[in-house]
């Protein structure tokens, strides 16, 4: 006989088919022990309203411990027949504590404000460890951009050779976005920090129980404005969702050039063997599967938060039962994080850069048109003429085969009068990249200044 927590006007319990259908316990039980401190908190208020006797209220908090001590232990665990982590754990608490005192704890209070507030608790926690690991991958880039310091790479728009930049600088590219997504998980923290205790289904309590004060034993700054709001708002959710799912995609841009970088005709790193894997029939391959899982979890990421969204879409105020969907997306973005970061930070820390290779290849492809025309324009040329003068170089270069630099003072002189033999003096890796030296260039001054500023703010993030 299944103990549901509403017998008085029910003839008879739910059929199997729904009681299956209506179970969470297989997701909910890890927020067990928010929903144990949450009865703790909920207890005291109460006995400071006069519903608990101080000898009911000791009575019940030794219960909760002992409870507790059964969770972490493992010998108290959810039941086929418990409905959710909620009826689960009342049910341990009348075993412990005897149904007449266990049964006093649930006044006043509802699933709907409680799993509200047991979702936000898990959400702060879990932001604060996802931010931890985020900024793990964001110390290696640093650190792997502190090693090559002056390590010239083919910068690219649309894939193609477009400028040498710095490796550091492009790897500060990726610590950049990164360090912003840790700013949106502390960001976050503070509309995390309400919370819906106290709302009870959706009206609020009428037993003189006082929200504040359990929002503050919980750890929250405030409780909710609006008990209609707290128990049927999740957009704090899906902004978690959303933070962990752009974590997901700037890791898998960086994925996408690693799998690139990694490549035969890119030859631009090696992956340590630690951090990739074989192949069972080519022995030869070696495979850069942290990348890829991060780029496939990427999607998996996504759907998490969509999946949300679209739960949300157009539910009525206030609890509605659809709402028991908002955990699955939210504890498997969490999962998924916390799996992947670790290894895509080993992943990071571990490349070795094949620097001569990247720099042979820099000014490659014409990378150094931009800067032809650059020094006509210091030369007092328009840009519109000196764009076209350098691409005239570039054509002439391409129909030979040759690179700018193999062009002869004659060979510039002929294309124009503008472009003296001084032009070829422009034409080197080093020389493009330090000319750009304004603050966020990628000259080596400049990057150094960028450098240390990222280090500044990844220590205090
Ligand atoms: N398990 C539910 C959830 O996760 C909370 C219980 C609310 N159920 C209800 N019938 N009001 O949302």
């Amino acid at each position: 006989e299944r103990v549901s927590l509403w017998g008085g006007r029910f003839a008879a319990g739910p059929a199997d088919a729904l009681a299956q259908l209506s179970k969470s316990t297989d997701f909910d039980w890890r927020l067990a022990r928010y929903d144990i401190a949450g009865s703790r908190a909920h207890a005291r208020v109460l006995s400071r309203a006069g519903l608990l006797s101080d000898e009911d209220l000791r009575g019940m908090l030794e219960a909760l411990d002992t409870l507790e001590a059964r969770v972490v232990d493992g010998t108290f665990t959810a039941a086929d027949s418990d409905e959710d982590v909620h009826s689960a754990l009342e049910r341990g608490l009348m075993e412990i504590a005897g149904p007449e005192l266990g049964g006093r704890l649930r006044a006043g209070r509802s699933r709907n404000d409680q799993i509200a507030t047991m979702g936000r608790m898990y959400l702060r926690d879990h932001a604060r460890v996802i931010a931890g690991l985020v900024l793990d991958v964001v110390e290696a880039l640093v650190e792997q951009a502190a090693a090559h310091p002056e390590a010239p790479m083919p910068g690219r728009t649309h894939l193609q050779h477009a400028q040498p930049v710095l490796l550091a600088h492009h790897l500060l590219a990726h610590a950049w976005p990164l360090m912003r997504d840790v700013e949106r998980l502390r960001d976050l923290d503070a509309r995390l920090a309400v919370s819906p205790y106290g709302s009870g289904a959706l009206a609020g309590s009428s037993l003189g129980l006082d929200p504040q004060a359990v929002a503050a034993e919980l750890g929250f700054a405030d409780s909710v404005e609006n008990s209609i709001d707290g128990t049927a708002s999740r957009d704090v959710f899906a902004e978690y969702a959303f933070v962990t799912a752009m974590i997901g995609v700037d890791l898998s841009r960086l994925s996408e050039e690693i799998i690139a970088w990694a490549t035969k005709e890119f030859s631009f790193i090696t992956l340590d063997d630690a951090f990739s894997t074989g192949s069972s029939i080519m022995p030869q391959k070696k495979n850069p599967d942290v990348a890829e899982l991060t780029r496939g979890k990427a999607g998996r990421l996504i759907g998490d938060l969509t999946g949300l969204l679209s739960t949300l879409k157009a539910l009525p105020l206030a609890y509605n039962r659809d709402l028991q969907e908002d955990k699955e997306p939210v504890f498997d973005a969490t999962d998924t994080l916390e799996l992947l970061l670790p290894a895509f930070t080993g992943m990071v820390a571990t490349l070795v850069f094949h620097t001569d290779r990247m720099e042979h290849l820099a000014p490659r492809g014409f990378a150094l048109a931009t800067d032809i025309a650059e020094w006509l324009v210091r030369q007092g040329v328009p840009f519109r003429v000196a764009h076209e003068l350098s691409g005239e170089a570039v054509a002439l270069a391409e129909s030979r085969g040759v690179e700018l630099w193999d062009l002869t003072g004659a060979d510039y002189a002929g294309i124009s009068a503008h472009l003296t033999p001084e032009v070829r003096e422009v034409l080197t890796t080093h020389g493009s990249i330090d000319s750009r030296s304004a603050k966020g260039g990628t000259a080596r001054a400049a990057v150094a200044a960028q450098l240390e500023n990222a280090r500044a703010q990844l220590s205090a993030l």
